[in-house]
């Protein structure tokens, strides 16, 4: 794939969190010019030096709130990013049970306000009708002549929209719902994205619902950092590998699955960053919105998990079976072909790369960015 031009900045919130910083490298390597809004409130700004160090050159960085309405328009017009990938939010499901108007806050805040910045900025009295980019064609990054687009948006949904779903795999029309306040957010979020495009056509808005993200970048440089107890799986098989904690909970050994543990599709933090420039480069290149599925169409049991981290680190991880979760679904695996056909893009990785990057960045990093 040839490169974009290199004056095509992309605006990531939440830049600096797991997804986003591997997000900012493929930007990078794609040709985009990456922006970094973050508060840290969930990252380290050690990461700046890891990107640093990864690409050979600093991230720009604007440190501040999403729900700054008025911090985000001044970021927005110094920049004239040609798209804003909202990566920006909280999303610890359990917590989210806890503290419930924090997730509203920040998570529903903080969309309310990047939105009133970007239609203050591109669609307001005044705006300027758009950013001017290179024609994009999707394929190839760009062409001939510039041309203005409509304020364009891609934002990290979830899996977790579909609730308990009926059958595997999943495909983007089936019934969502929500069981805790995270899931809610990203809800009505989509709903929301939903309503503005319905009213103002000229935006351009891409959905992208992630399965369950795992792995790190191959330069083990950066990676997965959860503050406190992992909420997910693959970090917490790594933080017992590791010596951080004595044995994994695997809960639930009675799903109707092969081995009686939940089932998820694992994918590959790199390949799901590719899947965000692929969205980027879509949405540029023809006025379409989209929610797709990001996932590899492939279901891994804990079990299966923590047998091919063991084969990948030589570690043994021990674990005890323990009772469901509730709110756990026995199967979720999705349907990438939606993403296959729109975007060009499916995910390469196995479960052996995403074990043996997870197992890197941990094993260099043990407390994580912090160490
Ligand atoms: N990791 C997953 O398993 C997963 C799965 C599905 C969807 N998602 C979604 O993808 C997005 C990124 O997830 P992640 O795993 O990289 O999380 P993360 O916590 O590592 O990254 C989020 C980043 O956003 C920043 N942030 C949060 N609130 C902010 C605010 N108000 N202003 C500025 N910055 C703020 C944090 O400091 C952090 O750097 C989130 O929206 C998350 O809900 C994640």
């Amino acid at each position: 794939m040839s490169q974009a031009q290199p004056s095509v900045s992309i605006l990531c919130t939440g830049g600096a969190g797991y997804i986003g910083s591997h997000t900012v490298v493929a930007l990078q390597e794609a040709g985009f010019r990456p922006v970094i809004l973050d508060n840290f409130r969930n990252s380290n700004r050690v990461v700046l030096d890891r990107l640093e160090r990864i690409l050979g050159s600093r991230p720009l960085l604007e440190e501040g709130d999403v729900g700054d309405a008025a911090f985000v328009e001044d970021v927005l017009r110094r920049h004239r990013p040609a798209g804003v990938i909202h990566f920006a939010g909280d999303k610890a499901v359990g917590e989210s049970v806890a503290q419930p108007l924090k997730y509203f806050e920040n998570n529903l805040g903080g969309a309310i306000s990047l939105l009133k910045a970007m239609e203050a900025v591109y669609l307001g009295a005044g705006g300027d009708k758009g950013a001017l980019v290179p024609r994009f064609r999707g394929d190839d990054g760009g062409g001939a002549g510039d041309v203005a687009v409509g304020p364009t948006l891609v934002f990290s949904s979830s899996a977790t929209v579909y609730g308990d779903p009926a059958t595997v795999p999943i495909t983007e029309d089936f019934p969502r719902s929500h069981t805790n306040p995270y899931g809610h957010t990203k809800l009505v979020i989509e709903d929301m994205l939903q309503a503005v495009a319905k009213a103002q056509p000229a935006w351009r808005i891409g959905i992208l619902r992630y399965f369950n993200p795992v792995g790190a970048h191959p330069s083990g440089l950066i990676g997965e950092d959860p503050s406190g107890i992992p909420n997910n799986l693959m970090p917490y098989v790594t933080q017992v590998a590791v010596g951080m904690r004595p044995y994994l909970n695997v809960f639930g050994s009675d799903y109707p699955t092969p081995d009686g543990t939940g089932v998820r599709d694992y994918i590959h933090v790199t390949d799901l960053a590719a899947g965000h420039v692929a969205a980027v480069r879509t949405l540029l290149a023809r006025p379409e919105n989209f929610t797709v599925n990001l996932g590899t169409g492939r279901g891994y049991t804990v079990l299966e998990v923590v047998r091919a981290f063991e084969q990948a680190s030589g570690r043994k991880v021990a674990y005890q079976l323990v009772d469901r979760r509730p709110g756990d679904v026995a199967q979720c695996y999705a349907d990438p072909s939606l993403a296959k056909r729109l975007l060009g893009w499916e995910a390469k990785h196995t479960l052996q790369d995403m074990c043996a990057d997870a197992w890197r960045w941990q094993s260099a990093n043990p407390q994580g960015y912090a160490g």
